[in-house]
């Protein structure tokens, strides 16, 4: 079924959670033109560099107002700037705010966005727990701190909604004593850098919104976050910016030869679902094309190669491939690059019912080629094969993959990066540059041909398991054979799919990643249409070598 959906007229504003808790007020962030000392407000939020023993700006301003009191807090050593360092003081009635926080943005030379997003998080959470529900903060870094109103009108928008993003839809008493956290408000003195911040916060207020999309989806449990409502978590996304979206079910992914999808999804009654959305933001030019292909596994047991019990609940993340495309076409859809953009997220799960596959068995995916099963938990790269072949059959000339692909990722990188592998140096590049902007770091490993034995098997074209060698890499040489000759990145997201820990713009729980980062990479791509990439000359469908 293919559908076009018009544009809603009025901005999408809601998460899913706020839909489903019509109680939780939705967080704001607007900017204001004001005299910040003159401001009502219960809290305004200055800043300081580590080792300032002498504020200026803003924050100078504020303390001469006071009398000096954050000078004092410096000479005494309570205050030393350290990033995300936070410290409360009350006014007294001396300036018009009530309470002033002094953020620390740590050494000047380490400082830029990133800084921004994370002390800005840091910055909201403190002062929700202290029950402060409103407050005016400065654009941090705006002044000598190097980075242009814009940029850090993004960065405090970004930090500050991603920061405060709560779960909890299951929590019956979803901190109803607690305080919500309402507005913030960016207050810029000169009138010509307001535009610029406001320009900023709307950005970054995409960007965050369509990432906490995204966590939500891999947050919520799997009986709940099926195939299917992924498919509608889809249709919304589409409905909401007029994308096309079309949903293939289980006897049509059967005719197209999708054998190495339908053998995972044979395991379980849930039915599976191929998601599959265009944004068309360069019609004329089809060539200048991106593909987003994401792993929608909304819950991984193993199968027959059954997991261990320990830890099985993370399994509901599997799926946070798919969710951060879906969540990508979101802002896509919203800032409009000249590109055309295709998503194919593969949703199902990966269950040990009576009909499962087997170890041993082969499947033969929609190019033809065939793949020995040797353990039914290695299932990412069989759904992802035949979501690759699809964008291949699609016209795609430039492929990027996320997928939640690998144990080993996360024994090799942790969670402080992405893994990168691809068969084209310029646009793993790109993803690498895009993420230095959006703040999410990659790592790239590599392909070299030496690792192809790991996956060579005596019965088919190859086999899915590569064992405990270079687990990561293994996997990702075998989504090598399903790109035929396209551009193709693959990110491993298994480690920074999700943090243990509230730590800057992140919180336990589903982290959104990569979403930022592919909606970048396709503005980038899209604003140097120059380098498309040209698909190289079909590769021949012989073994594995
Ligand atoms: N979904 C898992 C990978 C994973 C592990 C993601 C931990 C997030 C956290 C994937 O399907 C899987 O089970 N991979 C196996 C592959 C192996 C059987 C070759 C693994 O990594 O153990
Ligand atoms: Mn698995
Ligand atoms: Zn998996």
């Amino acid at each position: 079924m293919t559908t076009t959906q018009k544009p809603k007229a009025s901005k999408a504003k809601s998460s899913a959670k706020a839909a489903k808790n019509p109680k939780a007020k939705t967080f704001e962030i607007n900017v204001q033109s004001a005299d910040i000392t003159g401001i009502d407000t219960p809290a305004l939020v200055v800043n300081l560099f580590r080792g300032v023993k002498k504020p200026g700006g803003a924050t100078g301003a504020v303390d001469k107002a006071l009398g000096g009191a954050i000078t004092q807090l410096i000479k005494d050593g309570e205050i030393k700037g350290g990033a995300g360092e936070t410290t409360l003081i009350h006014t007294l009635g001396k300036i018009k705010p009530s309470r002033v926080l002094v953020l620390g943005l740590g050494p000047q030379d380490k400082f830029d966005a990133q800084v921004v997003r994370r002390v800005s998080a840091e910055a909201v959470r403190f002062l929700r727990r202290k029950g402060i529900s409103r407050a005016v903060t400065i654009a941090h870094g705006a002044g000598i701190g190097g980075l242009d109103p814009q940029q850090s009108g993004q960065a405090i928008a970004e930090g500050a909604h991603l920061g405060l993003y709560k779960f909890g839809v299951y929590l019956t008493k979803n901190g109803e004593s607690a305080t919500e956290f309402e507005q913030l408000i960016v207050v810029e003195l000169d009138k010509t850098k307001t535009k610029a911040i406001e320009a900023g916060v709307k950005l970054g207020s995409i960007l965050a919104r369509a990432s906490i999309v995204a966590r939500d989806m891999v947050n919520e449990p799997a009986n709940h976050m099926t195939p299917s409502h992924m498919a509608e978590a889809a249709q919304k996304v589409a409905k909401d910016q007029g994308l096309k979206i079309q949903v293939l079910d289980n006897p049509e992914m059967k005719k197209m030869g999708m054998g190495a999808f339908m053998g995972v999804a044979q395991g379980t009654d849930e039915p599976a679902k191929l998601i599959v959305m265009r944004y068309e933001g360069d019609p004329a030019n089809p060539g200048n094309n991106l593909g987003l292909i994401g792993k929608g596994i909304t819950f991984d047991t193993g199968g027959i190669s059954l997991k261990p019990p320990g830890g099985m609940e993370a399994m509901k993340g599997d799926m946070a491939g798919g969710a951060s495309v879906i969540a990508a076409m979101q802002i896509i859809g919203q800032v409009k690059p000249k590109i055309n953009v295709l998503a194919v997220i593969a949703a199902t799960e990966n269950m040990p019912g009576a009909s499962a596959q087997r170890p041993g068995d082969v499947v033969r995916a929609m190019n033809g080629k065939t793949i020995e099963v040797i353990n039914t938990d290695a299932e990412g790269r069989l759904v992802l094969a035949d979501a690759l072949c699809y964008a291949r059959e699609q016209g795609i000339t430039r492929l990027v993959d996320v997928a939640t692909l690998t144990g080993a990722m996360v024994t090799t990188l942790g969670k402080a990066c992405t893994g990168v592998m691809g068969n084209d140096s310029k646009l793993v590049q790109q993803t690498i540059d895009a993420g230095k902007k959006t703040g999410e770091k990659f790592w790239e490993l590599p392909m070299f041909d030496e690792y192809k034995d790991l996956i060579k098997s005596d019965v088919a074209d190859m086999k899915n398991s590569g064992g405990r060698q270079a687990g990561s890499i293994s996997a990702a040489l075998l989504l090598a054979e399903f790109v035929d000759g396209a551009a193709w990145v693959h990110l491993d997201i298994a480690g920074t799919s999700t943090s243990d820990k509230a730590s800057g713009y992140l919180v336990k729980g589903a982290t959104g990643v990569p979403v930022r980062t592919l909606a970048q990479l396709a503005i980038d791509l899209a604003e140097n249409p120059g380098d498309q990439d040209v698909p190289k000359k079909s590769r021949s469908k012989s073994k594995a070598k």
